[in-house]
C-alpha cells in the first residue's frame, strides 16, 4: 500500500473511532459505575434438574409463587396473569389485572392477593376486582414494583427495583450499577406510601423474619441482602444481612423453620465479567442494545440458597447449565417442598426437600 494511502486509511479509522467514542459518550442512556464481582464460588450439585414441572405449557415466566391458607398455589407471570393451582392439582387462569408483567406476589390477611405490577405499582386483586394501592410515592412514580410482603400489622412492604429504568430496561440498570432502587411501605389505614430505604442497588426480594422484628431486602447488583430492624433496640437501623453471594439475589422467602430461601441470578459469565471491567464497554452496549442480543451475555443456569437467620448459607441447590431450570427468580417452601419460579420457564419447579 502506498505510504500516503495508508496514512489516510489510518486517519479515517481514527476519525471513525473518535466519532464512535463521542456518539457513545453523549448518547448512551447510562452513566455507569464499575460493578462488583463476588469472589465466592460454589461446587454445582445440579439438584434443581430433578424438579417436577407444575403447569407446564400454561405458564409464561412464572416469576413468583405464594400459597394461601387453603393450600391453593398462586403465581404471577411475565405475561401479566395470576394463575392458580387447587390442592387437587387443577389449574385456573384466574385474573389478568393490567396486561403488564407481574412480579412479586403475596397472600393478604384479607384473603386478597397482593401483586407487583412492574409498570403500574402495587395492586390488590380479589374475586371482585383489582385496586391499585400505590403507583407513586412523594410524587415520584413507581416504575419497577418488584416484590411484596405483608406484615401482621397490615403494613405492606414492597420494593421498587429502580427509579430510572423499568422492567424492560433492567439490563441497562445492571450495566449502570448505580443505586436507583428503594424499599417502600404502604399503610392500609392512611392509604399512603412511604420510603423506608432509598439508594438500593436494584431493590429486589423482600421478606419478614419469623418474629417480624426485622425484614430482609435484596440488592441484586451488589450480591448482598440488607437487614432492616422493625422492632426492638435496633428499630430503624439497617445492616448487611449477607454479602458476597455467589449470584445476584432475586426474591427471598421465609421458610417455616425461620431460615430464608434466596434465588440467585447467575450474573457472572466470561462476557459479563468482561463487560463490567470497563465503563466504556458498558456505554457502548447501552447505546447499541442489539449488541447485547447478539452476544447474549447471560449465562444459563439457576441457583437457590437456604440462609439461616444469622446470615449463613446452610444449603445450596443449582442447575449449573440451566437445561431444566434457568433464570430462577424465586424459591418458596411449603409442606416439605420447594416451589421455584422463573422468568424463563413455562412451568413451576417442585422439589421435595426430604
Ligand atoms: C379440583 O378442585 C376444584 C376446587 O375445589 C374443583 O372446582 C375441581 O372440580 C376439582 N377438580 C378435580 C379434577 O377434582
Ligand atoms: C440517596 O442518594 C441521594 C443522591 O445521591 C442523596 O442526596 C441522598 O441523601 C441519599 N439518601 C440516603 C437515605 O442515603
Amino acid at each position: 500500500m502506498p505510504r500516503r494511502l495508508s496514512v489516510s486509511v489510518a486517519g479515517a479509522v481514527l476519525a471513525s473511532l473518535l466519532a464512535l467514542v463521542l456518539h457513545v459518550t453523549f448518547n448512551s442512556p447510562i452513566s455507569p459505575l464499575p460493578s462488583l464481582r463476588p469472589s465466592s464460588r460454589i461446587t454445582p450439585n445440579n439438584l434443581l434438574k430433578t424438579v417436577d414441572r407444575l403447569g407446564e405449557g400454561r405458564l409464561e415466566g412464572p416469576e413468583a409463587v405464594c400459597v394461601d391458607g387453603e393450600g391453593t398455589l398462586y403465581t404471577a407471570t411475565r405475561d401479566g396473569w395470576i394463575k392458580r393451582m387447587q390442592p387437587n392439582g387443577s389449574w385456573e387462569d384466574w385474573k389478568q389485572p393490567g396486561g403488564s408483567a407481574l412480579l412479586g406476589i403475596a397472600v393478604s390477611m384479607t384473603g386478597d392477593i397482593l401483586v407487583c405490577d412492574a409498570d403500574k405499582g402495587l395492586l390488590r386483586v380479589g374475586e371482585d376486582g383489582v385496586a391499585t394501592l400505590a403507583s407513586e410515592v412523594d410524587g415520584s412514580p413507581i416504575i419497577f414494583a418488584d416484590d411484596v410482603v405483608e406484615a401482621s400489622d397490615g403494613s405492606v412492604y414492597f420494593s421498587d427495583a429502580s427509579t430510572k429504568f423499568g422492567f424492560h430496561d433492567w439490563f441497562l440498570d445492571l450495566l449502570e450499577a448505580r443505586p436507583h432502587g428503594r424499599l417502600l411501605r404502604y399503610d392500609p389505614f392512611t392509604k399512603k406510601t412511604y420510603v423506608v430505604l432509598a439508594n438500593l442497588t436494584f431493590a429486589n426480594g423482600v421478606t419478614l423474619s419469623q418474629d417480624q422484628d426485622f425484614l430482609v431486602v435484596c440488592e441484586t447488583w451488589r450480591f448482598r441482602c440488607l437487614k432492616h430492624w422493625l422492632k426492638g433496640e435496633q428499630e430503624g437501623k439497617t445492616e448487611v444481612f449477607i454479602d458476597n453471594l455467589p449470584g445476584g439475589p432475586d426474591n427471598i422467602n421465609l421458610a417455616p423453620d425461620g431460615s430464608f430461601w434466596i434465588a440467585l441470578l447467575q450474573l457472572r459469565s466470561r462476557w459479563i465479567d468482561w463487560i463490567h471491567c470497563s465503563c466504556m464497554t458498558k456505554r457502548v452496549l447501552a447505546t447499541f442494545p442489539k449488541l447485547v442480543e447478539i452476544i447474549n451475555p447471560m449465562k444459563s443456569g439457576a441457583m437457590v440458597v437456604n440462609v439461616a437467620s444469622n446470615g449463613k448459607i446452610t444449603r445450596m441447590l443449582d442447575d449449573s447449565d440451566g437445561t431444566v431450570m434457568s433464570f430462577v427468580t424465586s424459591a418458596m417452601e411449603f409442606d416439605g417442598h420447594l416451589y421455584l419460579g422463573s422468568l424463563q420457564t413455562n412451568f413451576i419447579g417442585k422439589l421435595s426437600l426430604k
